[in-house]
């Protein structure tokens, strides 16, 4: 079994400790608004090739860590690379991720394999070790995966959904089939959230972006008890941090989830969030990732705001309501930190 580090800030923030200042980390805080991730990339020969290259993936996860003093590094992966373990061809463009052949039909998802992790996707382990020697004993390394309904979108749709109308059918027409499809991705979930734990994760982060697209009786109907499920899995003490985007309308029933923390996107305010659900996972974030288009000046303004408004609730990490931009210039990621830093409640 696994035991806790006490010395990191973002586990005892997980833990609810009380803290002189919040933990801080950003959803792709290594990316392409970074010009070492993009040298990085250009060696590589691509987005897949880096994440499969345990050396790549590890250098471009230290990489925000090293320039900002971030109190977690997450993995450089992405939540698609199961499906493609799962029997699924991924692709990767400029337009962002594709699978050519979706899955549509019973036939479809039984050819769906449920990997083992160690074995399909062992380039994950090696870069989440090779990440631990070098990350200071006081950040916390995060693994993460897609959250079951998320999954099934890129599955189903064969890329971002936009109506998500080929989900909605199979999940209407054909439940059965939709569910299959559910339990297999809630299975390839909980065993690789538990290999990330296993290989050196301290904490896990389920990605639930698509969440949003489907209304509470739905969400609570197809999707919820696979997110449970693979949630369900994991060694006790690792903290799990649940992220749906645009997700005011759930948080009633994301906050029954076995979790540590719920991150809630900038759409939802902070205190009325605390306020409603923070004696069961404390909410998380969340500052509007187009805030950090603004001057270094307003970002610091901005977080400190949003600091004050929490007023150092317990349980609460300071973050982004979605990914940092391509756009964004560095100086803005520093000022975002820096103002957590000089933060005292
Ligand atoms: O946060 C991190 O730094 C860790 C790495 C990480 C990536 N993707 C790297 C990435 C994580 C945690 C993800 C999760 C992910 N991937 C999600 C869930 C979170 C979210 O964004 O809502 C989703 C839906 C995906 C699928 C995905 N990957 C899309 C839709 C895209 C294209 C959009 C874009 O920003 O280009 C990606 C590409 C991707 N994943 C990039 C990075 C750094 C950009 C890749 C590049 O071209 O270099």
């Amino acid at each position: 079994m696994k035991t806790l580090s006490a010395t990191r800030r973002l586990t005892r923030a997980l833990l609810r400790e009380p803290l002189d200042r919040p933990p801080v980390w950003l959803m792709r805080q290594a990316g392409r608004y970074l010009p070492e991730y993009r040298a990085v990339r250009e060696q590589a020969g691509g987005f897949l090739e880096m994440i499969r290259r345990p050396e790549h993936a590890a250098e471009v996860t230290l990489q925000p860590v090293r320039r900002f003093g971030l109190d977690a590094a997450i993995l450089f992966s992405d939540i698609l690379i199961p499906l493609e373990a799962m029997g699924m061809e991924l692709v990767f463009d400029e337009h962002g991720p594709s699978l050519p052949r979706p899955v549509r039909t019973r036939a479809d998802i039984e050819r769906l394999r449920v990997p083992l992790p160690g074995e399909s996707m062992g380039y994950v382990g090696e870069a989440l070790r090779f990440v631990r020697r070098d990350l200071p004993d006081s950040t916390s390394l995060l693994g993460f995966c897609g959250a079951p309904l998320t999954l099934a979108s890129y599955a189903i749709e064969g890329g971002t959904g936009k109506s998500f109308a080929e989900l909605r059918k199979l999940m209407y027409h054909h439940e059965a089939d939709f569910r299959a499809l559910m339990e297999k991705l809630a299975r390839t979930t909980a065993l690789h959230l538990a290999y990330q734990v296993e290989q050196g994760a301290d904490a896990v982060v389920l990605f639930d972006t698509w969440a949003s697209a489907l209304g509470r009786e739905d969400y609570v109907r197809y999707a919820l008890p696979y997110s449970r499920q693979a949630l369900e899995g994991l060694p006790t003490g690792v903290p799990r941090v649940v992220f749906a985007g645009a997700s005011d309308h759930l948080l009633d029933d994301l906050s029954t989830l076995p979790a540590e923390a719920l991150a809630i996107d900038h759409r939802t305010s902070l205190d009325r969030a605390f306020r409603r659900y923070g004696a069961r996972p404390p909410p998380q974030g969340t500052l509007d990732p187009a805030a950090l288009l603004a001057t270094p000046e307003e970002v610091h303004r901005r977080v400190t705001a949003l600091l004050a408004e929490v007023a150092g609730r317990p349980g609460h990490v300071l973050g982004l309501g979605h990914g940092v931009m391509k756009e964004t210039d560095p100086a803005c990621v520093a000022a975002f930190v820096a103002a957590a830093r000089e933060y005292r409640p």
